[in-house]
């Protein structure tokens, strides 16, 4: 699934970049691994800071996931090109996009280097969701009111509205 993840620089500006290689790691204590490529801005900053949250976007924002995932918070401000909304954390610096439907709020555990990308491992420290997008019965997203991005690679996505259950 595809995310967009927010960190700041040591004075507090946000940035945003879109990321496709995440994954949970632990149950207890709570961890998510982003993986982010050496030459990123966003490497930089969460390098020096070390917060990001992770922003689960619909799929109606697909256009704002790919401007924030081919331009750099090096040279321009994301939120305002992408038209986005910062909502502040309830735990660290960097903060959420209110037009996401959850949020992690992560502080970093442990980095790996790995090839030309280093993967960060967050500790989830308070974590928020749209509750018209949950369906807290299942414990799983809803997707009939919420469309996951989906990236296959190069400029094509999908999403998925079918939940299967084995059980
Ligand atoms: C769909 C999509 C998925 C991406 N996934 C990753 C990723 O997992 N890791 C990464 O380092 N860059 C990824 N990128 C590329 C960064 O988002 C891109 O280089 C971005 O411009 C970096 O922004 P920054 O320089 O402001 O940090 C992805 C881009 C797109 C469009």
């Amino acid at each position: 699934m595809t995310v967009l993840v927010t960190c700041v620089d040591k004075r507090g500006k946000p940035n945003i970049i879109t990321l496709a290689w995440t994954m949970p790691t632990s149950f207890k204590p709570p961890l998510v691994a982003i993986s982010v490529g050496h030459k990123r801005f966003s490497h930089q900053l969460i390098g020096e800071t070390k917060e990001w949250v992770i922003n689960v976007p619909p799929w109606k924002l697909l256009k704002k996931v790919e401007l924030c995932g081919i331009r750099s918070g090096r040279v321009i401000d994301k939120f305002s090109l992408a038209g986005l909304t910062a909502l502040p954390s309830e735990r660290v610096r960097p903060p959420r996009i209110k037009e996401c439907i959850a949020h992690l709020e992560c502080r970093l555990q442990n980095e790996i280097r790995a090839g030309d990308h280093t993967i960060f491992v967050g500790e989830v420290v308070a974590a928020s969701v749209d509750e018209d997008a949950f369906d807290f019965e299942r414990n799983i997203m809803d997707l009939e009111s919420f469309a996951p991005v989906l990236h296959l690679g190069e400029s094509f996505y999908s999403t998925s509205k079918k939940v299967v259950s084995t059980k």
